[in-house]
Formats: C-alpha cells, sequence, structure tokens
C-alpha cells in the first residue's frame, strides 16, 4: 500500500470552479483566463460568477451587492470581541477568532442549496469588515461597520485604512482580490472540505480553512517573501544574501516553488505588474528593485527543478504600497479566498457529500500485553 505523502496527486472532488495547467502556467475560473477577469472584470462579478457558474446581468449584480452589504455589519458581539483581542495580535488570527464566534449563531444550521450563496454573498461582506476591522484595530483605531460605497474593494479599502482611498488603489486592491479568489484544492480549501463535509456550519468550515492558510509555506508566504526582501535591504545586496543563505545554509526561497506550477504563477506576473504602477516611494521601489534581482538569482538556480516564483512572491509589495503593514498580508489573501472556500464547500455539498475520512497505514508495534503501571 502506498502512502501519499503531503496527498501529492490525490483528487478529492470534481469541480467547475478553477483549472490550473501547471506545465503551462495557465490558470482558468469557470473557463475564462485569469488575466481577462482581471482586466475586464470586478471582484463582485468574479465572486458571483464564481457562486453561481455564469457572470452576473446588471439585476443580479445588484442583488448580490446588496447582499455583500448587508454583510458589512458585525454582530454586536463581534465587533465587542475584535476590539478585545490584544493589538499585538496577527490580523489572520483576529480574522479566525471573529469566524469562529460568528458560529456561535449558528446551532440550527443545516445546509441549504436554496439559501447557501444568498448566505455565502453575506459571509463574503461580514469578511470585509472583519478584516478592514482587523487593520483598524492593530493600528489602534476603533472597530466600526463598514460603509457601502458602490464596489467592495473601495469599501473594504476606506473602512481599513480610515480615509479615501483613490482610483489606481481601489483597481489594484480589486485586481488581488479577484487574483486569490480561489486556486482549486489547497491545504486551505481542503481544510474547509474536510470541516463542511461532517455538516459542520459555515463560518466554523471558514475558521477550519483560515487555520491551515496561516502557515509560511502556505498564505504565510507573502509576509515570508516580503521580510526576506527587507533583510536584504537592496538590490546590490541580493547577490550576496542569495549565496550565503540560499546556496550555502539551504534555506528555502520564500514566494517561490509551487506543489502544480512547474513554470511561472500566471498570478505573480499580473502581481509584478501591478506592482510596478502602484508603488510610489523610493523605499517601496528599493523593495520592488530588490524583489526583481532575487528573482533572477532564483529563477537561474531552481528554474531547472521547475521551481519558479508564485503568486506570494509580488503581492506584498502591492499590499505595503497601498498602506497595509507586512502583518495584514495573510488575511488580505483571506479576505479574498473565503469566496473560493465557500464556492467549493457549495459545489461539494450539491454534488458528492460525503464525510472525509482518509486512513493512516498502522506501523506501531504488534499487540502487546498491559502491565499496571504499579507492576512494572
Ligand atoms: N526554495 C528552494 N527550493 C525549493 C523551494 C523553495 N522555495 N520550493 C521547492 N524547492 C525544491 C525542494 O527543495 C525540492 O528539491 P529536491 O527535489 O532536491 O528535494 C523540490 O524543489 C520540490 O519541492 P517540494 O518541497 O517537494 O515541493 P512541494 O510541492 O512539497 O512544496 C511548496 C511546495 C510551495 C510548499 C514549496 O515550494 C515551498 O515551501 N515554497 C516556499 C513557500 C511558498 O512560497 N509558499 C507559497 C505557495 S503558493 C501560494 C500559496 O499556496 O499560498
Amino acid at each position: 500500500m502506498e502512502i501519499s505523502s503531503g496527498l501529492e496527486d490525490v483528487y478529492i472532488k470534481h469541480t467547475a470552479l478553477t483549472s490550473i495547467d501547471g506545465e503551462k502556467g495557465v490558470l482558468r475560473y469557470r473557463g475564462y483566463n485569469i488575466e481577462d477577469l482581471v482586466e475586464h472584470s470586478t471582484f463582485e462579478e468574479v465572486a458571483y460568477l464564481m457562486l453561481y457558474g455564469e457572470l452576473p446581468s446588471n439585476e443580479r449584480l445588484a442583488t448580490f451587492r446588496a447582499s455583500l452589504e448587508k454583510g458589512y455589519v458585525l454582530p454586536d458581539y463581534v465587533k465587542k470581541i475584535i476590539s478585545d483581542i490584544p493589538r499585538s495580535a496577527e490580523a489572520l488570527t483576529i480574522y479566525m477568532t471573529a469566524f469562529a464566534a460568528m458560529s456561535a449563531a449558528e446551532n440550527d444550521f443545516k445546509w441549504s442549496p436554496q439559501t447557501d450563496k444568498q448566505k455565502s454573498a453575506e459571509i463574503i461582506g461580514h469578511a470585509a469588515s472583519v478584516v478592514a476591522n482587523a487593520n483598524r484595530h492593530i493600528s489602534g483605531k476603533s472597530v466600526v461597520d463598514l460603509k457601502p460605497s458602490g464596489s467592495y474593494a473601495r469599501s473594504f479599502l476606506e473602512g481599513a485604512l480610515d480615509r479615501k482611498a483613490d482610483a489606481k488603489e481601489v483597481r489594484v486592491m480589486d485586481r488581488a482580490l479577484i487574483l486569490y479568489l480561489d486556486h482549486e484544492v489547497p491545504a486551505s480549501t481542503t481544510a474547509a472540505l474536510v470541516a463542511c463535509s461532517t455538516l459542520s456550519d459555515m463560518y466554523s468550515s471558514v475558521a477550519a480553512a483560515v487555520a491551515a492558510l496561516k502557515g509560511p509555506l502556505h498564505g504565510g508566504a507573502a509576509e515570508s517573501a516580503y521580510l526576506q526582501f527587507d533583510r536584504i535591504g537592496s538590490p546590490g545586496n541580493v547577490e550576496k544574501w542569495f549565496n550565503e543563505n540560499i546556496i550555502v545554509k539551504k534555506q528555502k526561497l520564500m514566494g517561490f516553488g509551487h506543489r502544480v506550477y512547474k513554470t511561472y504563477d500566471p498570478r505573480m506576473k499580473i502581481f509584478r505588474k501591478m506592482d510596478d504602477e502602484i508603488v510610489k516611494s523610493p523605499e517601496d521601489r528599493n523593495m520592488l528593485q530588490t524583489a526583481r534581482k532575487l528573482e533572477e538569482a532564483g529563477v537561474r538556480q531552481f528554474g531547472p527543478k521547475y521551481v519558479f516564483p508564485n503568486t506570494d512572491f509580488y503581492s506584498g509589495i502591492a499590499f505595503k504600497a497601498i498602506g497595509f503593514p507586512v502583518n495584514m498580508f495573510t488575511a488580505l489573501f483571506a479576505l479574498s479566498r473565503t469566496t473560493g472556500w465557500l464556492a467549493h464547500i457549495s459545489e461539494y455539498n450539491e454534488s458528492e457529500p460525503r464525510i472525509m475520512r482518509p486512513r493512516a497505514l498502522y506501523t506501531g508495534p504488534g499487540p502487546r500485553e498491559l502491565a499496571a503501571v504499579s507492576n512494572k
């Protein structure tokens, strides 16, 4: 019997949501190329596409937006919980705590194809409010409800940053939300599916996904990649740092490598271009130049092993340029991916719901006589 370490090449469900061609570096949501969606659609339209299967009419979009906006208002007890968390907490911990807390109102939860998507839209609205308030809380501001502004990205940004956002910032945020929205069944989506397969509620399933997203091998990689550029300091230091840390000490290059892509991640290329458009300050420009130089060194070293930069390599530079601190990066990933988690949960429940219960191959001692501890 073979064990699939890391569940590599194990298929756990059918999906009509996202397809990845890891050899060619192609990503599609419901058949649409990611490049086209980023260029021509908004986050709300793509979120609707993922939940309902087709892009919305204007009328359906307005109804969907109203459900998102309903979710901008958080229950009072959730706002209190966020206010009470130490301000030193990671933003993602605030997100996980708020979602676990919101399951308190779900004692009678039952899955229902008639209401799940409407409920998903409200949860996606809650996600914007929770992540915006996580940023407010860790930067010393009060917890509030988001104000609808006609755009999910704008409402989120203006709530999170406590100021007006300009058109360029909104467009970059909107695109980032589309880019991170879904990616088939990585660790976090698998965790959400395992939780929902036991008939757990939607909020708890999202909290399970967030726990799996947190680590540096998955969602935490954007933060780790950015901190790496920060440690290097400038493009001129890249070669020496790379040699000492990656070649000699054999550290992992963060933001590089992917289980599915064996070439450039298409999302990475879009983030790299957006970084160039959004960075303003000389410090952020220096960080981008450092990252570009590190990308060159990384591809030279690891390209022959089919290890290339992934989406997390460049996303942090865009988030930082908009005005987010580094410990918000994983929460921003979670904000976007919440839609993917919920779309996969709906798809699973509608098609092949069965409890996920794999096996472990026993390799411990054979049957043994039990001697009471006092006789030993
Ligand atoms: N730096 C140096 N070598 C690497 C890296 C890296 N970042 N990634 C893979 N390799 C090497 C690895 O050492 C191995 O070499 P060998 O065959 O000689 O032992 C080979 O490439 C295959 O790697 P693996 O670890 O077996 O691949 P995996 O599919 O188990 O892991 C990964 C994938 C993403 C966890 C891994 O590439 C990694 O740790 N990358 C750094 C963290 C990161 O950027 N994560 C973000 C992933 S993409 C977005 C997301 O999911 O959030």
